[in-house]
């Protein structure tokens, strides 16, 4: 099993570089191929829209020749692209950008053309950033979502750790840790064939305070007539990992929580950013991403 990380931050020992080294030794211990990659180091111009990748069959196709010929090889060789990006304005940094932009000649869809050069494959995000991860995150990780979709590979993930910005070590033993958890669960995701994605909608009209939204969680996630899940963030952290009717373990979770404003009134703006952030780091993790509206 061969993972190519591909590190998109300009600065190549920061906090991103860090981050993901735990990982890659964790990846490495459980006996996968790693190969890591710091953009910092390639020149990889951007996409000019030409289109002419569309009519090569068969080959990648991109009249520029820079240094993605030799990362367009390296993925064609890897079972699994981990994009690690310390997040830039929401996304990730030009860095990465001018790579994903690239990926047009892997797909043959609008040209004379046809088929994929990396269809079937994963991906996985890595991330680090400054504000409060579901905050910092969801652009991107929701393009790469599409991306993946559209592109017909499998999408594993996401594992992040914040910046504080408070001049202390950014790597803590927490950060480590959830590396090479990370590092586990997408062996572990590898070796699944399949996993399915799940939708769940929290309704914030139908709670007013925390014991009817925790029934409501209930309602949604538990079909274990078995089970009477506890009133607290634990008991919701167990319910997100799966098992007991709406989700299985290994799922993919995105929930939608209509309403918003409302249940930051109804619960208060403390305990929302809890319930947000347990359901974002369920243990073991389940690529959660809590997407917000009214
Ligand atoms: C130009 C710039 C833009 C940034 N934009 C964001 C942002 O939109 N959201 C965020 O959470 N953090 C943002 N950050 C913080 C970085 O994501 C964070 O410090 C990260 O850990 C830096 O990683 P690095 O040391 O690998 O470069 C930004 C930092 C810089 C320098």
């Amino acid at each position: 099993m061969k993972f190519l990380i591909l590190m998109g931050s300009p600065r190549k020992s920061g906090n991103t570089a860090a981050f993901v080294q735990p990982f890659i030794d964790r990846l490495s211990q459980l006996g996968a191929e790693t190969e890591y990659v710091a953009l910092a180091d390639l020149r990889i111009e951007h996409c000019k829209g030409c289109g002419h990748c569309q009519d090569v069959q068969d080959a990648y196709g991109c009249l520029i020749h820079d240094d993605m010929e030799t990362v367009v090889e390296k993925i064609g060789r890897a079972d699994c692209l981990v994009l690690a990006t310390p997040i830039y304005s929401w996304h990730c940094t030009s860095q990465m950008k001018a790579l994903m932009d690239r990926h047009y000649g892997m797909n043959k869809y609008y040209g004379s053309a046809t088929g994929s050069l990396w269809e079937g494959k994963a991906l996985a995000l890595i991330t680090t950033h400054g504000y409060a991860a579901a905050y910092a995150n969801s652009p991107l990780e929701d393009g790469t979502k599409r991306l993946c979709k559209h592109s017909k590979l499998r999408y594993l993930g996401l594992c992040s750790a914040r910046d504080l910005g408070t001049g202390e070590r950014f790597m803590t033993p927490e950060a480590e840790a959830d590396a090479r958890v990370f590092a586990e669960e997408l062996v572990k995701r590898m070796d699944s064939p399949e996993h399915s994605e799940k939708e769940i909608i929290i309704e914030g009209k139908r709670f007013h305070d925390m014991e009817g939204f925790y029934r409501e969680m209930g309602r949604l996630l538990n079909h274990d007539p078995d089970f009477q899940p506890g009133h607290n963030l634990d008991a919701l952290n167990d319910l997100l990992c799966g098992g007991f009717g709406a989700v299985a373990p290994g799922d993919f979770l995105t929930i939608r929580w209509h309403d918003f404003t409302k249940s930051l009134q109804d619960l208060s703006a403390e305990n929302v950013q809890k319930i947000i952030q347990v359901m974002e780091s369920s243990r073991p993790n389940n690529g959660c991403v809590v997407n917000t509206k009214d």
